[in-house]
Order: structure tokens, then sequence, then C-alpha cells
């Protein structure tokens, strides 16, 4: 998974551990950002609908919580990641922009993510295997790249891993089906009911997630995009379509609360006692 602000890594056994005491057997993840915790209330059995408003996190949710991994052919998917691992490099927007006007990326690498990033649109579109390549896809490139772990900045040095090849790996998917939704939790959460449990894990502060992780946003749209300023960031950042309330301090607690009452969650039979 990718390096993600606020990320729930260590938090994952004790929410898994919630889900699974609770008796749970339904949940959503409202502000599913790396799909992490999600991943683990499907792990334990779940079925559970991911939220969110980024372009790249509604991809993660495709592959790791819609999709059933016992229904992928994996012998299609290793083909095709061989194929997209053996392109040769093409060098296009991704390197102009983010390996030479800025250097989130070594241009060797952006040179492959371009040759890559083309053949999934061209070949793999209208595929099942469209977002698990796509999440490889940035995967990959997140263990190659050359920040602190947010793309608002990249490092004046070369960092130590963006010296590394580009490798593309198999997304470890689960089995079972479960649900992604893209949009905005305060206007989406009425209509997703009824969850055993439900977790919600919205933003902090003033920052926000498709600026600090603008370039995974241009990686999935593939819109090449005009940009701006010193981190080359996407020029839609600054429509209001792409803000979000609960970046706002002003307008955060309301629209939580509100969101809160909004969600329909009700107890699931709790296990009994061993
Ligand atoms: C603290 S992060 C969640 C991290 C996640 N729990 C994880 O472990 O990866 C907050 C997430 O809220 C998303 N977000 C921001 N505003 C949103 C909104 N109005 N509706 C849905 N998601 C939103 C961001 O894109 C970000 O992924």
């Amino acid at each position: 998974m990718i390096k993600y602000l606020g990320s729930k890594r260590r938090l994952i056994p004790a929410l898994g551990d919630i889900f699974t005491a609770s008796g749970a057997t339904s949940a959503l993840d409202l502000f599913t950002g790396t799909t992490r915790v999600a991943q683990e209330f499907k792990r334990r059995g779940g079925l559970v609908t991911a939220v969110d408003l980024a372009r790249y996190s509604d991809i993660f949710a495709q592959c790791y919580i819609a999709l059933d991994g016992d229904s992928i052919d994996t012998r299609e998917l290793d083909d095709a990641l061989t194929h997209l691992s053996n392109l040769a490099p093409e060098p296009g927007y991704f390197t102009q922009v983010f390996c030479e006007e800025s250097r989130f990326f070594q241009p060797f690498n952006g040179a492959r993510i371009d040759a890559i990033r083309n053949a999934i649109e061209a070949d793999y579109k209208e595929s099942p295997l469209y977002p698990i390549l796509l999440t490889s896809l940035i995967e990959a490139a997140d263990r190659v790249d050359s920040t602190t772990g947010v793309q608002m900045a990249y490092i004046k040095q070369w960092s130590q891993r963006s010296h590394n090849e580009l490798l593309l790996r198999v997304p470890e998917m689960l089995p079972g089906v479960g649900r992604a939704v893209k949009g905005r939790a305060e206007e989406l959460v009425d209509s997703l009911g009824p969850f055993n449990l439900a977790y919600l894990d919205p933003p902090y502060n003033q920052h926000r997630y498709v600026t600090n992780y603008h370039i995974w946003e241009t990686l999935v749209e593939w819109d090449a995009p005009e940009y701006y300023g010193v981190a080359c960031k996407r020029i839609d950042s600054r429509d209001e379509s792409t803000k979000s309330v609960f970046n706002s301090k002003r307008a955060m607690p309301p629209t939580l609360f509100q969101t809160i009452q909004s969600v329909n969650a009700s107890p699931g039979r709790r296990p009994k006692p061993s």
C-alpha cells in the first residue's frame, strides 16, 4: 500500500478486533483512503463498502474491496503484468512534468510509468484487470518516489529509493465481493446503509488529500492537465469541485455531526463469550 498521511497502519489489529468482537457482518469505511481498514474488515469476513472522494482511492477500493480476489484469472494477471513490465520506456507527460520540470521520480522510471500507463488505458480499459493494474502501477511508483510522503514537494537530492527500478507486483487481493463508492461522504451517507459497523476517519486539518496526492490523481485520470507551482499540481486542485468540507475548520464540525447522525448502522449479533 502507498505511503499515506493519516493512514491507520498501526491501528489495524485493534480495529479488526473491534469488528470481530462486535459480531458485525457488514461494515462501512466512509473515508477509506488506502482502503487498509476496509481490507481488514473484509479479511475478517465482512461485507464492506468503501467510500472516498479521491480518484486513486476509488481505484484501490475497486481492486481491494469490490473485486473478489478468487474470481481473478491469476495467469491472465501475471501475463498482463509481465507484458507491462517489459514495455520499452516512452517518455511523455509524466516524465516531462514529474521527472524534469519537478523531481518526484527519476526520468528512467518516469518513462516506464508513461509507457505502462498508456498501455493500461489502451489495452485494459474494459478489462476487470484495469483497477488491479492501475493499483499495481501506483504502488510501484510510490516505492520509487523522491518525497517525504506527500506530493506538495520533492526532495532536493534524489531519495535512495528513487534509484531503484520500478517493479510491478501483484496486489494482495482478498476473497469475497464488496462495494467501492466514489464521492462525498456527507452526500452519500443517507443512501448507503444499513451496516452493523461504521468507521469514520475524515481529514484532520486544512491540507487536502487530492493536492497532497495530486500525482496519483493524474495517474488515474490520465488527462495531462495544466499544472501550477513548484510541485506541478493539477489546475483543477483550485476548483471548488475538488475541495472537501472536511478541510474547513468552520464547516467540518457540523458536517461531521450530521454525517454521523445519518449513518444507518445497528449492531450485529455478538459472538458468545468462550
Ligand atoms: C485520514 S484519511 C483516511 C485514511 C484511511 N483510514 C487509511 O487508513 O488509509 C481521510 C480520507 O478522507 C478522504 N476525504 C476527504 N473529504 C472527503 C469527503 N467529503 N468524502 C469522502 N472522502 C473524503 C480523503 O481523500 C482521505 O482519503
